[in-house]
């Protein structure tokens, strides 16, 4: 490389009195360069417009089968209030339930719950619901008549005892999309201390 003319060739220009070689980067050095540059375009097409996962995802997903796993330990867990109120601040069952409800609830109520055919689930106003229970019912046995399907048999009762308590959080973050339909109802009762 010394040999080269090239090396060691100083630039036309000076400041300040301070002048500088014209050397190339090393050729490993550029190489590495234009491979994270041509890397850069697949990467962003995939991942950032086309279908590949995100971390974020992957983290998400991971969590929803791990939920997933859990359900088999709760065993069969009674519609009761304080069961639903439990489960509410139940971050791994929630996310777990946040996933179901994504799959199964979304053309209706939105993956915010915040209502799109269906009511809004995550404000004051309900229409067949007063206590944490009837969101059970509701779930349960639908509202046939007004398009609301039934869950029973096609969920298991204790998927629908914790999609309860999904639903039954959405009203911690009021969401304003769609406007109320029914009658507002008090405050869900406080959670009981654990056991
Ligand atoms: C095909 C559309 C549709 C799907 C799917 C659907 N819902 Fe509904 N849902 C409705 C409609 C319509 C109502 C309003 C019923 C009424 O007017 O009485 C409703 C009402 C409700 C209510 C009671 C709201 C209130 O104000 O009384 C709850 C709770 C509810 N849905 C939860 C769910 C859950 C959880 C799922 C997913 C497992 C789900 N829904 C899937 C259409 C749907």
């Amino acid at each position: 490389m010394t040999d080269d003319p090239q090396r060691d060739k100083l630039f036309e220009h000076e400041y300040d009195g301070i002048r500088e070689y014209d050397n190339p980067m090393p050729g490993w050095w550029v190489a590495i360069f234009w491979l994270t540059i041509l890397f850069a375009f697949p990467y962003i097409t995939w991942y950032h417009v086309g279908k590949g996962d995100s971390v974020h995802d992957n983290y998400e997903a991971e969590l929803a089968a791990y939920a997933q796993q859990l359900l088999a330990t709760y065993g069969e867990l009674e519609a009761d209030e304080p069961t639903i109120l439990r489960f509410m601040d139940d971050s791994v069952a929630m996310t777990g339930m946040a996933s179901l409800f994504k799959s199964k609830c979304t053309q209706c109520h939105l993956a915010d719950g915040s209502g799109n055919v269906g009511p809004n689930l995550t404000d004051d106003h309900w229409i067949n619901v007063k206590t944490l229970t009837d969101i059970y019912s509701v779930i349960n046995e639908g509202v046939i008549a007004k398009g609301m399907p039934e869950w029973q048999g096609k969920l298991t009762d204790t998927e629908i005892v914790l999609l309860s308590a999904y639903v039954a959080q959405l009203r911690r973050n009021p969401l304003p999309d769609k406007a109320p339909q029914g009658d507002p109802i008090a405050a869900w009762p406080e959670a009981p201390p654990p056991p």
